[in-house]
């Protein structure tokens, strides 16, 4: 391995424990566990990321997969929080050179909607929208950030929520399209909304598919209806992927 490698892998995971908090063993529940760290089965409480050790590694390797592949496009998540995912790309596309790429924030910076039984039966049950911990500011995303010095013009925020902004969305190609917004309804406005915009090979992330009944339904009912079967490989045993 040259240095150049040794110097990116160093920094890479550095950063992945800084964004899930794991350095200063922070969390919300003690005491600390370094195996819920690991699948992100805790919430950190400074920490800028949920997502765990194991999901951010295989965000690593999607990211330089798609590199490797020339797959074209943007990348973008949906459901940012406190944008740690979404740092952690910028980071991935800087060490590579890339300039001609852009990392895709979208979300309400003010946490989840309540739900919608009417349209969305399977959110019925979802009291996510009660929770004062599971809201970011646009401010404090950005801040997060510049922090880490990765905030420039290749980072782009949509604010709203996703069913006002993502059908009209200004994001034409996507290389990959991580999904985290932790409800039927957010899962599939994504889908719907965003799928045939990621082009052949690029990776659809869903990470709450193993972790909220909701989330997984969303997938299957929109699959079902467009007549396909994903090829659904697991990360850890929360969440999945499968490239298009
Ligand atoms: C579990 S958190 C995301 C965690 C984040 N990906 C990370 O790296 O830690 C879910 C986020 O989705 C957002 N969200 C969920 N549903 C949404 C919707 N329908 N519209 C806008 N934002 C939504 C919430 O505001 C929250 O920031």
């Amino acid at each position: 391995m040259s240095d150049l490698e040794t110097a990116r892998d160093l920094y890479l995971s550095l950063l992945s424990e800084c964004l899930i908090g794991s350095l200063i063993e922070d969390s919300v529940l003690r005491p600390y566990d370094k195996q819920r760290r690991d699948r992100g089965l805790d919430w950190p409480l400074w920490g800028i990321s949920m997502i765990g050790r194991q999901r951010m590694a295989h965000l690593r390797k999607a990211m330089e997969c798609v590199l490797r592949e020339g797959v074209p496009g943007d990348v973008m998540e949906t459901g940012v929080w406190r944008g740690g995912a979404c740092i952690f790309m910028r980071a991935v596309l800087k060490l590579h050179g890339i300039t001609d790429r852009r990392v895709w924030l979208a979300d309400s910076f003010e946490g989840l909607p309540p739900p919608d039984p009417n349209s969305f039966p399977a959110d019925s049950d979802s009291t996510l929208h009660t929770f004062d911990r599971l809201r970011a500011s646009l401010e404090d995303v950005r801040e997060n950030f510049a922090r880490y010095g990765l905030l420039d013009d290749q980072v782009m925020f949509i604010k709203g929520w996703f069913r006002d902004t993502l059908p009209t969305a200004p994001v034409s190609q996507l290389a990959l399209l991580r999904l985290d917004g932790d409800m039927y309804e957010s899962t599939i406005i994504t889908l719907e909304s965003l799928y045939d915009r990621v082009s052949p090979g690029g990776f659809v992330i869903v990470d709450d598919y193993h972790g909220v009944e909701a989330c997984r339904t969303a997938v299957h009912d929109f699959c079902a209806r467009r007549g396909f079967r994903p090829g659904i490989e697991e990360i850890d045993g929360m969440g999945v992927y499968w490239r298009a």
